[in-house]
């Protein structure tokens, strides 16, 4: 199978054809998704929220996305990989900024990164597409900025955050920005951008009419997630209940001393025992 590039995904979004993404984290989590023939996989800094235990992304270190990159990388060698640039990494200077992301490419293996923020970022975005990155952007609700915003607000629903969205999404577009996700956008405006963009938009709480879609792992399939489910969200499996009744099924059977049975069992021959009690 060949891996989706961003040269196909423009012509997706030309084609009308939508762009499946969803979040992953590690080995087992890339090769499904894999397997289920996504076509875009993102290592989200929500790795803090749904894998680490944090309640922001903010904690979330580059070591910890190279880490996790790399294993996602290892689960799924047919897919594009993005990896998001995590909290602070990408505003020092372009130097340190461009270190960064090389980590992620060459040691986490990520083909493209991902980065928060709309005209403010154009210079540090703009850098790394001269050095050969593809840059996907991230405006709309950017967690990492939740401090900032005051808490996990729709975005866009004023006239003045309407157009800041909008000038931002072309800002992006034209420091060469590959694509965008928009976050926690209304559906109108996060339309009205995907039809004045060339490059696609890729929605997560955004409406009916991105470019693409892209959802978190574990609310698609409500796997042990830490936070409460969101509207815009639709779990398609409750995986969680699963493990959790097979595990409480192993530790039943430990305790019934059902498991191990005799099928499980390895057995040493006579002279085995002779030797142990024998003469
Ligand atoms: O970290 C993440 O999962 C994300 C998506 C929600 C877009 O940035
Ligand atoms: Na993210």
């Amino acid at each position: 199978k060949q891996a989706l590039n961003i040269v196909k995904m423009k012509q997706m979004k030309a084609n009308g054809t939508p762009i499946s993404m969803i979040t992953a984290y590690d080995y087992p989590s890339a090769k499904l998704s894999e397997e289920a023939g996504v076509d875009m996989i993102l290592v989200g800094d929500s790795l803090g929220n749904v894998v680490l235990g944090y309640n922001s992304t903010i904690p979330v270190t580059l070591d910890d996305m190279v880490y996790h990159t790399r294993a996602v990388a290892r689960g799924a060698e047919h897919t594009f990989i993005v990896a998001d640039m995590p909290f602070m990494t990408y505003h020092a200077s372009l130097e340190s900024s461009l270190s960064g992301i090389r980590r992620l490419m060459q040691e986490g293996h990520a083909h493209a990164v991902k980065m928060e923020g709309g005209a403010e970022i154009a210079e540090v975005v703009k850098a790394s597409v001269q050095a050969g990155v593809p840059v996907l952007g991230h405006i709309g609700l950017t967690p990492q900025s939740v401090n900032q915003i005051g808490g996990y607000r729709i975005q866009g629903k004023d006239p003045e955050d309407a157009r800041r969205l909008m000038n931002d999404a072309k800002a992006l577009e034209k420091a060469g920005a590959f694509a965008i996700v928009l976050e926690l956008v209304t559906e109108e405006v996060a339309a009205a951008i995907t039809r004045e963009l060339s490059i696609p938009t890729i929605g997560i709480g955004a409406g009916r009419f991105c470019d693409g879609q892209v959802l978190v792992y574990h609310d698609v399939l409500q796997y042990a997630s830490p936070y409460r489910a969101k509207r815009f969200v639709k779990t398609y499996a409750d995986v969680g209940s699963i493990m959790r009744e097979g595990i409480a099924q192993y530790v039943e059977e430990v305790k019934s001393k059902a498991f191990p049975s005799e099928e499980h069992v390895f057995n040493a021959d006579e002279q085995v025992l002779t030797s142990l009690y024998g003469g």
